[in-house]
């Protein structure tokens, strides 16, 4: 995250949150009570990004910086995602259009959204393109909606049409109906656009009742102002989740449907972690991942996830975005002991050359990158026998896989599955990049 928050800066721009400042403790008091942690908020706001917030005391008061990391990390999985399918190519501007699921009645990922884009979009961004953004932000709670169209009405000199709120029925399947039409309405052929969500995380008031009374170090515990609908869901957070990846899967069928590169939802319980991966699986979406942070405005802040898939298999992304051990080996594997830059350079060689392609990079002092693309499946013993048997068996080779292997200065190595369909395929070709290893050490006789 680009801000961590500066108390005395924001109490230099806001001089009223000087109340707050604890003369025992010698420390500013924000987050001791909800009228604290909104002007707090919404000084913050303000001063980082020039965003006028009314905040409901009796709704939900979002936490700004775990807002900011979700929206930091779907802009750079939009933007990786663009830059490596070279999706805008050869043009100056990248065109997105964002769902929120859930808006809330500050709207607040569409309008932080926005003003981190137009910001960088005025600083000459980093990666010296402009993002044209739309965004839509739904919800189904009547008065939230209400308040969050006066939000943007708000901050109209900043966003000027760009963000539509909605008021839907509990079925997300009509809400991306509406995300597909407005595509189409659109009629932009080349706008890609991505799912956020900050789901009710409890399926009833005991379980939130039981999980808050955990977190002994949040002085808020118990004390959070919220309406039923912001917190609790039947189901819990599970369920709202599982039906999002139920609903992308029956709006694959859908025309259009691929411009819907990436759905993105947070997690706000570890143990949902396994249950939703499973739930992707179930429904064979391979290309999943998940993101573990921690984010506050104060040390040890709370762990969070984001749990992530597409449909498109042709790019998936690279290990960084994918840090949850237990979860991670689905796309990024460690090979069990050590080997050299040159030494799996030279297993790639003694491949069949003609169905695949490496290009490779020193990332830093002793530390390299191999990309690899595979067109057949040329490491396997079916790939031998096709080769005896004739065309016929062919079409059983043909597969894309690519796969990045990253050597470090300690020679270990580690592949990290970026396109390709089939799982079996990544884990075959990990398993003879070790089987390589054993060579080495003599206990084959020959790498194929
Ligand atoms: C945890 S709050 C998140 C609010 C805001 N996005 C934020 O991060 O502060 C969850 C929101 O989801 C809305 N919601 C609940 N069920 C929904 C559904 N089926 N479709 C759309 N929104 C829903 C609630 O009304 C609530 O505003």
């Amino acid at each position: 995250m680009e801000h961590k928050p500066n108390f005395k800066e924001l109490v230099g721009f806001n001089p009223a949150l000087d109340k707050y400042f604890n003369d025992v403790t010698q420390k500013y008091d924000f987050f001791n009570s909800n009228q604290g942690l909104i002007d707090f908020s919404q000084t913050a706001l303000e001063k980082y990004f020039s965003l006028k917030i009314k905040i409901d005391p009796h709704r939900l008061c979002p936490r700004i910086y775990n807002r900011v990391d979700y929206v930091e990390f779907v802009l750079q999985l939009m933007n990786l995602y663009s830059c490596e399918t070279q999706h805008f190519i050869n043009r100056q501007v990248k065109r997105y259009l964002g769902l929120d699921v859930g808006t809330g009645h500050t709207a607040i990922y569409p309008l932080l959204t926005m003003s981190i884009i137009d910001k960088r979009n005025e600083s000459g961004s980093k990666v010296n393109e402009t993002i044209d953004l739309k965004f839509i932000g739904s919800d189904i709670d009547s008065k939230s909606v209400c308040l969050a169209k006066e939000n943007i009405i708000l901050n109209e000199k900043l966003i000027s049409g760009r963000i539509e709120i909605v008021e839907v029925s509990p079925s997300r399947n009509e809400l991306y109906s509406y995300l597909l039409r407005r595509l189409n309405l659109d009629g932009e052929a080349d706008r890609l656009a991505f799912v956020m969500c900050n789901p009710p995380f409890y399926s009833s008031m005991s379980e939130l009742e039981e999980k808050e009374s955990f977190k002994k170090q949040s002085p808020l515990s118990g004390r959070v102002q919220a309406t039923n609908n912001e917190l609790i869901t039947p189901g819990g957070e599970v369920q709202f989740i599982t039906d999002l990846i139920e609903e992308s899967v029956v709006i694959q069928g859908s025309k259009g449907v691929d411009r819907i590169k990436w759905y993105t939802s947070l997690v706000g319980n570890f143990a949902s972690i396994t249950v939703l991966t499973k739930a992707l699986r179930e429904r064979s979406i391979s290309n999943f991942g998940v993101h573990q942070f921690k984010s506050s405005e104060k040390k040890g802040g709370t762990r969070r996830w984001i749990v992530y898939w597409s449909f498109d298999l042709t790019w998936r992304p690279p290990g960084k975005f994918f840090n949850v051990e237990h979860e991670k080996n689905h796309c990024v594997r460690n090979i069990d002991t050590r080997m050299s830059y040159s030494e799996v350079v030279s297993a790639l060689e003694s491949l069949p050359q003609h169905s695949l392609q490496y290009e490779s990079k020193q990332k830093a002092a002793k530390q390299y990158l191999i990309k690899v693309k595979f067109k057949e499946i040329v490491w396997t013993r079916t790939y031998r026998r096709s080769l005896k048997n004739g065309d016929q068996k062919r079409r059983k080779i043909e597969a894309q896989l690519d796969v990045d292997i990253s050597i470090s200065a300690q020679l270990a190595v580690s592949l990290n599955w970026r396109g390709g369909e089939s799982y079996s395929n990544f884990e075959s070709f990990c398993g003879w990049l070790n089987g390589c290893y054993e060579f080495k050490k003599g206990n084959k006789n020959k790498i194929i």
